[in-house]
């Protein structure tokens, strides 16, 4: 099809032939006239304030179209049938009926009317009106992610800001909507009452991870930036004249085009640099802006690769929003242009000037369409228009989203063909290189096939933090997600490679979903014989004594003993551990159910029940800590944190981090994490039973997961609490004492003893079943009297007893 063409051009630039060929032509689109002859416009019906005529289309569902002119349209078949006018039901009581921005946000579209907003559901034709905007506002601006649905793809489509255009920036009142305009929030911008000049827009960059703020002042205008490291400066200042209305181009690469009638202008990184759209009149003739070459514009469409002008000296403009720019190129002037007119893409190199018709008998307006066809235009020899280098530029990851965590990388691969003796430059961008310094390398090998040298490219993407050469200064907080996309283009190609789109993938820099952790079982007491399965699966309860645990988490004893179900479904049986071992559990990396490595990173235990039971082998001071490292209570006392359960990766802080300057004034307190360059681990007290653990990592550099689980471990092999004196004498007749001593006053009391674990419904009679189980720490082995339960260790005395109640 391409080579076709291309021998085409080939041939009429050999006969040089100037033809005049009319770039389009006119087409009414006239439809179910006679069946809405009962169809009247109700309500009030809407108009747009601008004298240009605007068209916005949806970006992922290629039918959907709003046009913007004297009468509003929306259409869901993309002008296929004639259209009544968009009217707002009178119920609505909008006052003037006047539009002054539009957005399509997912399955809704946003009409700020009369300085509010009103939301019209099209999927349910209902309209309603947003919640929770208190000032008037004029515009609204949003993006949709037409990839998948993912978390990050939908909060794209869903978010929304509304605002005053032109009000002075340091008093404004912003809104922000994370439920597609429905409900608003007042949006504080920090820094916001420093800021001079008045709001040209508010805009949530997705592809930076940015909310950028369009400072207008004498003639000039500037993106602010919301976070770190855009936050400290401003984009580069550029030429405000008259009022510019801002495109945001599909497919979050951070495309954005501004524009009136005497100004064109477009930024490739989200507004950091905004440059002219320099204009080709004729082979020879280029001018740096539009006003230099004064034309004045009508209207302008982009899709995701490329831009299209229509002005009012009836001349079509088209260029490429390729990564490099590219100027406006002029095509043959016919007449095109009416006051209604408005440019739209309909595909890829296919653009449409559609002008809505009115009928003097029906209600219903028809539409006039002129297609253009931009590949079959470009062919005209009076362009001198090279031809296209590129045969091929092809890869599987187009339009497709991916998710990079922390520790991994993306691979993608492409294909690359160029015209025979031609040499091509492949070139890879990714729009957010602060996201963890994101850095895309492509390898390339030709190979030669068919007689045809085809290039394969590898494209490695990752994080520079990793590779220990990320500059503080520039990369976005490694613990905050962001996003990015990736394109791949052809740096040396021509504007006639209208076919040769360049390849873009969404990437969200954060949380792979895939993730889990799994703490290793080797050990498991059903395995060693400890514990019984069958019994744990049957309503296995347990009794944690009162001065064992804590509800509130702080090291107190409990008023009363607690009774444990055992969630044996979600638990499974416990791991062993031999209570006067130090312990860490083996903590797993899993992803789609496929073990990925053993985890070094730091984690934090909690026993769920408030069992404090335990502690750990190292200090403050010998975890060779610098400041004082934060344990259970601070981070339960921060009222930030909600429950007790928050001690996680958002707010973990180093006791080793030179930049944490918490003065280490306790330094023997327990140092509460594991594993990370410690050898810190876990030493249960002397006392037998189960210990559910909640584990959370809270390196802030292993994920940006919250990865956390609960475990259970059953503690075993202790015995009784200390009952012989700490100092025990070689003199015989000392033992003699104490052993009478413990004869005498111990055993009675230790057959009473609360403390130890009890078991509901283990070896006692079935017909006795609901009757409570105890099980006490005295060196009496009962194990043969233990079926389907938790049977007495042999090695250590675990005795189970029947208590009768
Ligand atoms: C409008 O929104 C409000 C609040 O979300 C809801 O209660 C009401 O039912 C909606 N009205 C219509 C017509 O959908
Ligand atoms: C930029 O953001 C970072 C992190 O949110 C903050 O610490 C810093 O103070 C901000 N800088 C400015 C100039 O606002
Ligand atoms: C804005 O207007 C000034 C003066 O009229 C002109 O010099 C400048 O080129 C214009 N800028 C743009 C981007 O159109
Ligand atoms: C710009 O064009 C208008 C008509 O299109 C013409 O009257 C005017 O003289 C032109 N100005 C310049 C500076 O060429
Ligand atoms: C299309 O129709 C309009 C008016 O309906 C006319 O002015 C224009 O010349 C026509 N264009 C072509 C290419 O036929
Ligand atoms: C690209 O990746 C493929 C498959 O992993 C490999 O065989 C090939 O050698 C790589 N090419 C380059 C240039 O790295
Ligand atoms: C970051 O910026 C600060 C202040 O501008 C500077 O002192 C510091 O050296 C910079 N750090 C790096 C790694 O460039
Ligand atoms: C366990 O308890 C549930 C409800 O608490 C009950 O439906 C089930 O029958 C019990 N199972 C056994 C084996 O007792
Ligand atoms: C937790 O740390 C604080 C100091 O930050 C200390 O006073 C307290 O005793 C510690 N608590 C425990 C249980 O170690």
């Amino acid at each position: 099809m391409l080579v076709s063409m291309l021998l085409a051009a080939a041939t009429l630039r050999l006969c040089l032939l100037a033809r005049v060929q009319p770039l389009c032509r006119n087409h009414t689109v006239r439809t179910g006239k006679v069946f809405h002859i009962s169809q009247q416009i109700q309500g009030d019906q809407l108009y747009f304030s601008s004298t240009r005529a605007h068209l916005i289309k949806h970006p992922c569902k290629k039918n959907i179209a709003l046009y913007l002119g004297r009468q509003i349209f929306f259409t869901r078949d993309n002008f296929k049938s004639s259209l009544l006018p968009l009217s707002i039901p009178a119920s609505m009581k909008v006052g003037t009926p006047e539009v002054t921005s539009a957005h399509i946000a997912d399955s809704v579209l946003l009409l700020v009317v009369n300085q509010k907003i009103y939301i019209y559901d099209y999927e349910a034709n209902s309209w309603n009106t947003s919640i929770g905007i208190e000032h008037p506002v004029s515009h609204v601006s949003g993006d949709n992610c037409c990839y998948s649905g993912h978390p990050f793809c939908v909060d794209i489509s869903n978010s929304v800001f509304a605002y005053l255009h032109g009000d002075q920036i340091s008093q404004t009142n912003v809104y922000f909507s994370n439920t597609r305009g429905y409900r608003f929030q007042k949006f504080a911008y920090e820094r916001q009452a420093e800021l001079v000049g008045s709001l040209g827009g508010i805009f949530y960059f997705h592809s930076l991870s940015q909310v950028g703020v369009l400072l207008i002042d004498q003639g000039k205008a500037r993106f602010g930036y919301s976070e770190h490291p855009l936050n400290s400066s401003f984009g580069l200042p550029f030429d405000y004249n008259g009022t510019l209305d801002i495109l945001i181009t599909p497919g979050q690469k951070g495309i954005l085009i501004f524009w009136f009638e005497k100004s064109l202008l477009v930024s490739r990184n989200s507004g950091q640099l905004v440059y002219p759209v320099h204009v080709k009149e004729g082979p020879n003739t280029l001018y740096s802006s539009i006003s230099e070459a004064n034309i004045t514009i009508h209207s302008v469409a982009a899709n995701e690769y490329e831009l299209a002008v229509l002005t009012q000296e009836n001349n079509l403009y088209y260029c490429s929003l390729g990564i490099l720019s590219s100027s406006l190129i002029k095509f043959a002037g016919q007449n095109l242009w009416s006051q209604e007119a408005a440019l739209m893409f309909t595909d890829v190199g296919r653009v449409e000037i559609l002008t809505p018709l009115p009928d003097s008998v029906f209600p219903a307006f028809d539409f006039q369409k002129c297609p253009v066809n931009i590949q079959a235009v470009l062919m005209d020899p009076q362009l001198q228009v090279d031809v296209c280098k590129a045969e091929l530029l092809q890869g599987e990851f187009d339009n497709k989203m991916y998710t990079i965590d922390m520790n991994s990388k993306l691979e993608l691969t492409a294909l690359m063909i160029p015209r025979p003796g031609m040499s091509l430059v492949p070139l890879a961008m990714v729009s957010n290189p602060h996201s963890l310094g994101l850095q895309a390398i492509i390898y390339e090998d030709g190979y030669t096939y068919d007689g045809n040298t085809k290039h394969r490219l590898n494209i490695s993407l990752r994080q520079q933090h990793h590779w220990g050469r990320a500059d503080p200064n520039f990369t976005s907080s490694i613990k905050r997600p962001t996003g990015s996309t990736i394109t791949l283009d052809i740096a040396n190609k021509e504007i006639s490679c209208v076919d040769l789109k360049p390849l873009t993938a969404l990437i969200s820099v954060g949380c792979d979903q895939e993730k889990k952790i799994v703490i290793q079982n080797e050990i498991s007491a059903c395995h060693k014989g400890i514990l019984d399965p069958v019994g744990l699966q049957d309503n296995y309860s347990y009794v944690i004594e009162k001065e064992a645990y804590d509800p509130n988490f702080q090291g107190q004893k409990a008023s009363e003993d607690l009774v444990v179900d055992y969630q044996y479904k979600k638990l499974g049986c416990p791991h062993l551990v031999y209570y006067n071992t130090p312990w860490k559990p083996v903590v797993e990396l899993w992803r789609e159910g496929k073990f990925q490595e053993v985890i070094k990173a730091e984690f934090v235990l909690l026993e769920v029940h408030g069992l404090f039971t335990y502690t750990y082998s190292l200090t403050a001071q010998t975890a060779l800590c610098r400041a004082q490292p934060q344990n259970w209570t601070t981070i339960m006392e921060n009222p930030g944190n909600k429950g007790p359960f928050a001690w996680d990766r958002e707010n973990y802080v180093s006791c080793h981090d030179p930049d944490n300057d918490a003065p280490l004034r306790w330094p023997n307190v327990p140092y509460q994490i594991l594993g990370g360059p410690t050898a810190n681990k876990v030493i249960f007290d002397q006392r037998n039973g189960i210990y559910v653990f909640y584990i959370s990592i809270v390196d802030p550099y292993y994920s940006y997961c919250h990865l956390e689980t609960t475990f259970s471990v059953y503690v075993y092999g202790a015995f009784p609490l200390s009952i012989i004196p700490a100092v025990v004498t070689i003199i015989p007749l000392m033992v003699a004492m104490l052993l009478s001593v413990w004869l005498a006053y111990a055993v009675p009391k230790l057959l009473h003893t609360e403390k130890g674990l009890r078991f509901k419904g283990f070896w006692i009679h079935p017909c006795r079943r609901s009757g409570a189980a105890r099980v006490n720490r005295t060196p009496v082995k009962r194990r043969s009297r233990a079926p389907g339960g938790v049977r007495g260790d042999p090695l250590e005395g675990l005795r189970h007893s029947h208590e009768s109640r």
